[in-house]
């Protein structure tokens, strides 16, 4: 009975794993097993016999199996010990860094105009991309032998052969959202239309689409001074320092009279400033709204006037941000977007700053 204890009480205790304690618990206890046999033997042996060796083999047996469970219970702590161990995550290790996405310069400056804007009482107005030669072109006073269509290096839509009407175009400036704000929702109107527009032109300063911002207030005493005004004003709050500006007489088929605009800037080291030196640089078209543009909006000129004015957005962007190519705005290449392109929570406000 020593023999069986020691020999089963040490191979419990070494044994590494479940199944070994399961082959041993069937060869000491199972009902083939060395310690079962024992008892059944039991019957043969004569009542002093079998007064000691009965309660001797029922305690071997309780030992033996309380060991067996003893042990099952330590096993399995071990392997969830072990399990710990291996799947063992640091949760304070810093993340993997994750590549976010960035807002284009045109979508920064499109929002830094539209905060200066608003600010003077300037809505936002759209309108379509591809129009009708009507509100391109003929509304706006430019009629069909006028060589400002030409110029334009329209893109137009495609008809079919025996299709007499005139082909829609690609907008080739803002002009037209004035006319559909005008049918929309009558004078007074203060309004801008930033948008896409699109010429057949492409070297490093033209794209075949690029971006306008329109602007158009009318109302019954609106004056150049006042557009004098706004434009200053708005050039200041996005340039955030004093820009003069300068007025020049010139020609446009929606505008009597109308004036091209230049800001003040210097050269100094082959990279233009804005609002120091005395250079000029042209940014936009502008002028009193022609009678005749009024009339296609359906708005008595004898009652409403007012100024409109057209600049390019991307020109914008590339002299607030310094930025030398136009083409690479329109190429996706990522090196390009990282480097110029804003945070996603940097929204341009004019209590919380313009981006300098
Ligand atoms: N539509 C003109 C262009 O694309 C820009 C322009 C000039 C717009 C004068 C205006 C304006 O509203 O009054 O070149």
């Amino acid at each position: 009975m020593d023999e069986l204890r020691t020999k089963y009480i040490e191979a419990i205790a070494a044994a590494a794993d479940e199944a070994t304690l399961e082959e041993l618990r069937v060869r000491a206890v199972g009902k083939k097993g060395e310690i079962s046999l024992k008892m059944r033997e039991l019957g043969k042996m004569t009542p002093e016999e079998r007064q000691v060796a009965g309660p001797a083999l029922n305690a071997l047996k309780n030992e033996i199996n309380s060991a067996l469970a003893a042990k099952k219970v330590a096993l399995s702590d071990a392997a969830l010990d072990a399990r710990l161990a291996t799947e063992w995550l640091d949760v304070t290790l810093p993340s993997r860094t994750r590549r976010v996405g960035s807002i284009h310069p045109i979508s920064q400056v499109t929002e830094e105009v539209t905060a200066i804007f608003a600010d003077m009482g300037f809505a936002v107005a759209e309108g379509p991309q591809i129009e009708t030669d009507w509100y391109n072109f003929d509304a706006l006073n430019i009629p069909g032998h006028h060589p400002a269509r030409a110029e334009m290096d329209t893109f137009y839509t495609h008809r079919a052969e025996d299709d007499e009407r005139r082909p829609h175009v690609l907008r080739t400036h803002t002009s037209p959202v004035q006319i559909r704000t005008m049918e929309k929702d009558g004078a007074p109107i203060r309004i801008i239309c930033p948008g896409r527009v699109y010429r057949a032109d492409y070297d490093q300063t033209h794209t075949p689409m690029f971006h306008q911002v329109e602007g158009l207030a009318l109302g019954k005493d609106i004056s150049m001074a006042n557009l004098k005004w706004v434009l200053e004003e708005f050039f200041s709050a996005f340039f955030g320092t004093d820009v003069k500006t300068r007025f020049r007489a010139s020609h446009f088929p929606f505008t009597e009279p109308s004036a091209e605009v230049d800001i003040q800037c210097s050269w100094e080291g082959g990279t233009v400033k804005v609002g120091e030196g005395d250079d000029w640089l042209e940014v936009l078209g502008s002028g009193m709204v022609h009678p005749n543009v009024l009339k296609a909006g359906g708005i008595d000129p004898d009652e409403y006037q007012g100024f409109a004015f057209g600049m390019g957005i991307d020109r914008l962007a590339m002299l607030k941000y310094g930025i030398p190519d136009l083409r690479a705005f329109f190429d996706s290449d990522l090196r390009w977007l990282r480097h110029y392109g804003f945070a996603s929570l940097d929204q341009p406000t004019l209590h919380g700053g313009l981006n300098r």
